[in-house]
């Protein structure tokens, strides 16, 4: 697998306590390979969940970071950036996604690692209110888990059985491309799948199995059991990175 030499740099135990799924610092860092970020940068961490991505961009770029999360508290966030010694730098937000507290045009940055699938699959999402946010030139990177190709049913035979209503925001690299590009707003700089996703998504399961109950509440063999049905390798995590357009560009969207 892919080295990720940043990454290397953050304490395991760190990050397993703190991760909430396939190893957030690995995706974020593929990710910063398509971004330019420039200290003092303004940069949108949206679903950062514990804010480990946070830390991780406001210690490796020197950028500000607005850590916004629904399932994780503020205060809980606090808590962990004054651990990290950076919380000068990332500011805790608890807020949803279609009712964030942000001006328009107020971000030079927006990054989703492992969250967009659940609020930015539906159409209206991107140009209606997530593009709004970032300022013209600015930049959009995510990384979602999804498909390698798109199935009629929205899922593939081998994983049928253990499909859930969610998973249907898993979807290929063409289909997240279109949703941005159609709306006119972005310029796709990249858009892929990452190397090896299931051994990127293996450690995760791994911990899971013997953690997720203590952490969560709930079983924890459910990922596990997932990779191993992927016979045929449609499990995927998409990279994706734009850069917004001047005002001149895009579609005229009164709302
Ligand atoms: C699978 S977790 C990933 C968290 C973190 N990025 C990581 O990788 O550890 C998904 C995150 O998306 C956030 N999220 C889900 N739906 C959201 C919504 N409607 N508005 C804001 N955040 C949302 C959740 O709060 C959660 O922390």
């Amino acid at each position: 697998m892919k080295k990720y030499p940043l990454t290397e740099k953050y304490d395991q135990n760190w990050i397993e306590k703190n991760w909430m799924g396939p190893n957030p610092l690995w995706l974020l860092e593929e990710l910063c390979e398509h971004m330019d970020l420039k200290p003092g940068m303004k940069v949108l961490d949206m679903g950062c969940g514990k804010g480990i991505t946070s830390v991780f961009l406001a210690k490796e770029f020197g950028v500000m970071v607005f850590a916004n999360d629904l399932w994780v508290s503020a205060t809980d966030n606090l808590k962990r950036f004054e651990e990290a010694d950076i919380s000068d730098k990332v500011f805790p937000f608890h807020a949803e996604a279609h009712a964030l507290p942000y001006a328009e045009g107020f971000f030079d940055v927006a990054i989703a690692i492992d969250s967009y699938e659940y609020y930015g699959a539906d159409e209206m999402y991107f140009p209606c209110t997530y593009s709004k946010l970032v300022k013209p030139g600015g930049q959009f990177g995510i990384v979602v888990p999804g498909l390698a190709k798109e199935y009629p049913k929205g899922y593939p035979d081998t994983l049928a059985h253990l499909w859930q209503g969610e998973m249907f925001s898993f979807h290929s690299k063409d289909w997240w491309r279109r949703l941005w590009e159609k709306t006119g707003i972005v310029d796709i700089t990249a858009c892929y799948d990452m190397k090896s996703p299931k051994e990127i998504w293996m450690p995760w399961a791994e911990w899971s199995v013997d953690n997720f109950a203590k952490e969560w509440g709930e079983e924890g063999d459910f990922d596990m059991e997932f990779l191993g049905a992927d016979t045929n390798n449609d499990i995927a995590l998409v990279v994706m990175a734009a850069v917004k357009r001047d005002a001149n560009g895009g579609l005229n969207l009164k709302h």
